[in-house]
């Protein structure tokens, strides 16, 4: 036996990865299992994209990269944050990193001291509360629900603000709720933060483009917040670039320096081949991704329309990203075809065993009535793992 640090023994062990162990253990066994539960597009990296990698190992990008990026991939990213969010930022403002994950993790690392309290709106991506614990943070959690569509509202806000409150993170569209913030709605938001200056905003928005309601806002576009949040974006998922990679924040410059600083001494710069190919990726228009969104959009309309039948699913219908995040409370409590429902963790083991459906339980994102489920996923897997969930729920 070891002596493993008190660091890593207080980390929860993500329960996505009980459902992929499960999966995995299924799958052998021979079992069809549609995976409803990965966040990642399934897609392929464009072609325009996976050339200017190509490139890029035959011109040898292959040293050391400068930490926080290379000039023209910020370049590439001050432009991109121009064009598409209307933000102006300078090359001392930006650092890219390996993945969003990392920018998160080092804005966590550069930003609290131990206690200092991090607001997070429930549902929150799995990583936040993690991350923010390893940097000896505590989590706040503030809960919705599909009631008030996943959204925090001013009020909500201001009641969970502390005097030791350091940051509020979000992520706009969200996963796992794909809830969409509007401007107005970030307004009424930035309202109450603005009483409270000594709060940075994480505003994760690596889901910015897989929006189906309009305009993508940005907490950094009202000027009286500008010089209090890190805008935090990434490649993975509407590029489908997730194994690239590639994240990066705008930022106020001394946040940037910091987590250069941190970087420098963990992973030093992100991967030279996969920077390059993400210059190509940034320096595109927007409209040579749209197939993936519209493909999104039809799917989106296909689950929450096959979805909306099965009776015990509330849902709110989803604006961004590729999630549909329904509360599955109707089911607790009951016992189908021999299966206990205590909870959305049984609810999701029920659906792998009985439905051979793989979901994420909401207890992974701070909301314990709901499920997650991905709809990045073929037409006929949506269609099919439908027809099985109210089959298995027919059952009783
Ligand atoms: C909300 C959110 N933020 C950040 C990330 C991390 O992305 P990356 O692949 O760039 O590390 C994810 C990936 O699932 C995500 O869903």
């Amino acid at each position: 036996m070891y002596k493993l640090s008190d660091r890593i023994n207080n980390m929860s062990t993500s329960q996505t990865l009980a459902m992929a162990a499960k999966t995995r253990e299924l799958k052998a066994e021979g079992k069809d299992i549609i995976g409803l539960s990965l966040g990642e597009p399934d897609f392929n990296t464009p072609d325009y994209i996976k050339e200017a990698a190509i490139q890029a190992i035959n011109d040898n990008y292959n040293s050391y990269t400068p930490v926080d990026g290379y000039v023209e991939l910020k370049d590439a990213i001050i432009n991109k944050f121009k064009r598409d969010n209307g933000l102006t930022y300078d090359r001392s403002q930006i650092v890219v990193s390996t993945g969003a994950k990392q920018s998160l993790a080092n804005v966590a690392m550069v930003m609290l001291n131990p206690g200092d309290e991090v607001i997070l709106p429930c549902p929150y991506w799995v990583s936040y509360a993690e991350i923010v614990k390893l940097a000896e943070g505590v989590p706040v959690e503030v809960p919705t629900s599909v009631e008030s569509d996943f959204k925090m509202t001013p009020q909500q806000l201001e009641a969970a603000i502390t005097p030791k409150t350091r940051m509020l993170w979000y992520s706009s569209p969200s996963n796992p709720s794909g809830m969409v913030y509007s401007k107005e709605e970030l307004r009424a938001l930035a309202d109450v933060l603005v009483k409270h200056p000594d709060i940075i905003v994480v505003s994760d928005e690596i889901y910015e483009h897989i929006n189906f309601v309009g305009e993508h806002a940005s907490m950094a576009q009202f000027e009286d917040m500008y010089d209090r949040v890190v805008t935090v974006n990434g490649v993975s998922k509407a590029f489908a670039m997730t194994g690239w990679r590639i994240g990066y924040i705008g930022a106020p410059a001394e946040i940037a320096r910091a987590c250069n600083k941190m970087q420098g001494q963990i992973t030093s710069g992100a991967n030279c081949i996969a920077q390059r190919a993400v210059i190509t990726a940034l320096e595109a228009p927007v409209s040579k991704i749209q197939y993936m969104i519209d493909r999104f959009k039809s799917r989106r309309s296909l689950i929450i329309d096959l979805m909306s039948q099965i009776e015990g699913f509330a849902i709110t219908e989803p604006e961004g990203a590729f999630y549909v995040f329904p509360d599955v409370s109707y089911f607790f409590g009951k016992t189908i075809n021999g299966y206990e429902i205590k909870d959305a963790t049984d609810f999701s083991m029920f659906l792998l065993e009985r439905a051979l459906v793989a979901t994420v339980t909401g207890d992974a994102f701070g909301s314990p009535n709901c499920i997650r489920f991905s709809y990045a996923a073929s037409e006929a897997e949506i269609e099919e793992a439908m027809k099985r969930i109210k089959n298995a729920l027919s059952e009783a």
